[in-house]
């Protein structure tokens, strides 16, 4: 039998629950679909720092580097100052495992509630460029504390990586024959901005089968609200990417519907809900496991199981009408989703 090696990180807060509904749906997909998933459980997060000061040793990343594929519940704790975590684990693991891609799509389930009565064409896939931008690490600050201090937060734009990330776009519009559309703003960013136009008319030019589109990041959202049917596939930097994704996510019935991966084709790639460790309705119960499971259907593709992959989100397509906020426990919500899976 087929064997997938893969890496699961519960984290912080709601993590654990939702991943728990995860892995139950991936055990009814491997059983009707005849692989197996060999799971190592990494204790990585806020309960692993608070002891042993230790956010993510050269070791672990080793040992993640070496299974096809890490699951990540959520990370984040109140307990651990803002930053540790998130930029130390998961800013950290997306940099150093090269996951270049950060792929968000968000698309209206039928039978869950959404704010807009046009959702239903809100069917669209972010392309965020994942290890550069403004959440490149760099920065300064001079004279704390001072009535002169200064903050300046560093946005890295390298050709490599905006042209690999616009590529990927490209080959991802051309798969899903549909347009694409470039979101930054080219008319105060002109630096990075270039960059990014620069990649789209060389790029671009590879592939005449796809439409491209231009969007500034303030005009996009306007119009992922009004109009959301413009916008298919997007790639856009990672500031916009974090941004625009949750505001996709909000049109589509809210941030528990919605999975995320985190790329290197052909490499280890980490799979994560979109949604944070919501320390609030930790252990109640409340979360909702479907964002957890869809990146568990994207792991899947990842790894080769294209046919679990679509049982996977065919089985919540089916039963997301359900999961309506406060209608079911994560463990419930879960089980409904694996026995549909099954
Ligand atoms: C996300 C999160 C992270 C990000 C944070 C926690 C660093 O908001 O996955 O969208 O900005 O990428
Ligand atoms: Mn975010």
């Amino acid at each position: 039998m087929k064997t997938h090696s893969l890496a699961v990180v519960p984290g912080d807060g709601i993590g654990p629950e939702v991943t728990e509904g995860a892995l139950m749906a991936l055990d009814a997909v491997a059983d009707a679909e005849g692989f197996a998933l060999e799971v190592t459980n990494y204790d990585l997060g806020a309960n692993r720092y608070l002891r042993t000061g230790q956010v993510l040793t050269d070791d672990d990343l080793q040992r993640l580097s070496e299974h096809q594929a890490v699951l990540l519940g959520a990370v984040g704790d109140p307990r651990v100052p803002p930053g540790i975590l998130e930029k130390g684990l998961l800013l950290r693991l997306r940099r150093e495992l090269d996951l270049y891609v950060n792929l968000r799509p968000s698309r209206l389930l039928s039978g869950v509630n959404s704010v807009l009565s046009n959702a239903d064409q809100l069917d669209v896939v972010i392309v965020r460029e994942n290890t550069e931008g403004l959440y490149c690490g760099r920065g300064e600050v001079t004279d704390p504390g001072s009535s002169k201090e200064q903050a300046t937060e560093v946005s890295l734009n390298t050709w490599p990586a905006v042209s690999r990330i616009v590529r990927y776009g490209y080959e991802l519009a051309a798969k899903r024959k549909q347009s694409l559309t470039l979101v930054h703003k080219t008319n105060v960013l002109e630096r990075a901005g270039s960059l990014y136009l620069r990649a789209i008319s060389e790029i671009g030019g590879e592939f005449p089968g796809v439409q491209t589109a231009y969007q500034h990041i303030d005009a996009a959202a306007l119009l992922m609200v009004t109009q959301p049917k413009r916008f298919r596939v997007v790639v856009t930097d990672n500031l916009f990417g974090d941004i625009l994704s949750d505001l996709a996510a909000g049109l589509v019935g809210g941030i528990g519907f919605v999975g995320s991966a985190n790329v290197h084709p052909g490499r280890v790639s980490m799979f994560e809900p979109v949604h944070g460790s919501a320390p609030d309705i930790a252990g109640t119960g409340l979360a909702n496991p479907v964002g957890a499971i869809l990146s568990a259907a994207m792991m899947l593709r990842h790894v080769g199981e294209e046919k679990g992959a679509t049982r996977l989100e065919r089985a919540v397509e089916a039963v997301a009408g359900k999961i309506a906020p406060d209608q079911l426990s994560t463990r419930e919500a879960s089980e409904l989703i694996a026995e549909a899976a099954s």
